[in-house]
């Protein structure tokens, strides 16, 4: 059990960010200007017991993709209360266990998603207008103007696979060049503008100009799209992969593209990607001068790299201060209001029947009054949160860590 007492002003400064591998400054400004002043930054990933060392004393780590946060390096981070992942993937941190320890553990899922986006909408003019092959011709020193298979996008339709975040943006960025937006969804969506929704995902296919992806990666959407998936576009369509690397079947779309059924395709993501920028990257598509290759750059600006800064260090910020943990990747969620003029306990055990009941009757034989409790759990652990009167709150604090199945606890003043 740990028990942790933090969040009185005073306090705040002496809590330790912990921020590696060049995360961006704006995550520092949020945290400074919350408080949360003690912020030591690493400009890469560490490893072993480098990274054991500097998490040592640590309060809120926060890492980018190439930081491990392992079994291991989360055990001998005593004094961990959430870790951020200035990212979109939580791969690197071993989720369970974090969850295990009473570590939630954000991340930035949204962050990006106005600049993949933009990239698709310039990547549908570009294709539609046959830009990749003269580019290529001209690098090459030749030079071919025609107007052939060229074409306006103002009246043909953008078909978009997987209507959320991304998909909606580029469905109202698309209609403001005049484009009709169809689109498909497993779940029922709000379409926006003018937007419609098709049948199936055949009939979505048969009717698209250009088809986009943006699709998460699950057992369903792999391989998606396959050679009929593709045999059902258009004649002289386009496809568009921004999703992940593992949705289209590249021998498929080879083959469309070398029979001409596909006039040309935009994909940003693999199912192999290079390790680093110094790994070889090799693929079909390469010989395609009508293919626009990018190496999953979709997301990669700098206004999504404030964005993330600032998305997930509030998050870290909002647990710190105020025990919410909405949209915790590994944790129960709880939406909490403030607690002006209460203290706020928040209590972290192992879902197993009877907790909360010991925790109230404890409490309760304390003569301390609950003004007010929130709770959640999930399939490892239940989340507390319990407002009391200021002035008991340190005794309330002693009797709740005294809890059976109590993984930690800790008070907000
Ligand atoms: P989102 O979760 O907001 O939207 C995904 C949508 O796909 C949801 O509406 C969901 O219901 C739908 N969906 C799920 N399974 C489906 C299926 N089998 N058929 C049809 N629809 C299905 O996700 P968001 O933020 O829009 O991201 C979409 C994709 O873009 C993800 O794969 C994400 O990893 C990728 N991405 C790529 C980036 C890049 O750099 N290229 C950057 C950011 C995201």
């Amino acid at each position: 059990m740990i028990q942790q007492s933090i969040n009185s002003s005073a306090a705040k400064n002496q809590l330790q960010a912990v921020l590696f591998e060049g995360i961006h400054p704006s995550a520092v400004e949020a945290l400074q200007q919350a408080g949360y002043t003690r912020i030591v930054t690493y400009a890469k990933a560490l490893s072993g017991s480098e990274l054991r060392d500097a998490m040592a004393e640590a309060h809120f780590v926060g890492v980018r993709s190439r930081t491990q946060l392992t079994s291991e390096v989360l055990q001998h981070a005593t004094h961990l209360v959430a870790v951020g992942c200035f990212c979109i993937g939580t791969n690197q941190v071993d989720l369970r266990e974090a969850m295990r320890l009473g570590i939630p553990v954000f991340n930035a899922p949204f962050s990006n998603t106005r600049s993949v986006a933009e990239l698709v909408l310039a990547q549908i003019i570009m294709l539609m207008r046959g830009i990749p092959e003269k580019n290529a011709i001209l690098h090459r020193g030749g030079w071919v103007k025609s107007a052939a298979d060229s074409y306006e996008v103002r009246g043909k339709t953008l078909g978009i696979i997987g209507y959320g975040h991304i998909g909606t943006q580029i469905g109202v960025l698309a209609e403001q060049l005049g484009m009709r937006v169809v689109f498909s969804d497993i779940e029922a969506k709000l379409p926006l503008g003018n937007a419609q929704p098709m049948s199936s995902l055949e009939a979505l296919l048969n009717t698209a100009d250009v088809v986009s992806l943006h699709v998460p990666e699950t057992p369903e959407t792999t391989l998606m799209i396959g050679a009929a998936q593709l045999a059902a576009m258009k004649p002289g369509s386009h496809l568009i992969n921004a999703s992940r690397g593992s949705v289209v079947d590249i021998d498929a779309l080879t083959a469309a593209l070398e029979s001409r059924h596909l006039h040309g395709a935009a994909i940003d993501v693999f199912p192999v990607e290079p390790q680093g920028n110094d790994s070889a990257f090799a693929s079909p598509l390469s010989r395609f001068d009508n293919v626009i290759l990018t190496p999953h750059i979709g997301g990669s600006t700098l206004e999504a790299q404030v964005n993330i800064g600032t998305e997930v260090a509030a998050k870290l910020i909002r647990y710190g201060s105020n025990g919410s943990t909405t949209s915790a990747v590994n944790f129960p969620e709880v939406a909490l209001p403030g607690h002006a003029g209460r203290s706020r306990l928040l209590h972290i055990h192992h879902n197993v029947p009877g907790v909360l009941a010991q925790v109230n009757e404890l409490l309760s034989a304390a003569g301390i009054n609950i003004a007010a409790q929130y709770l959640s759990t999930n399939e490892g652990v239940g989340y507390v949160v319990i407002d009391v009167d200021s002035a008991a709150s340190q005794s309330a604090l002693d009797q709740l860590c005294g809890v059976s199945h109590t993984i930690r606890c800790r008070i907000l003043y």
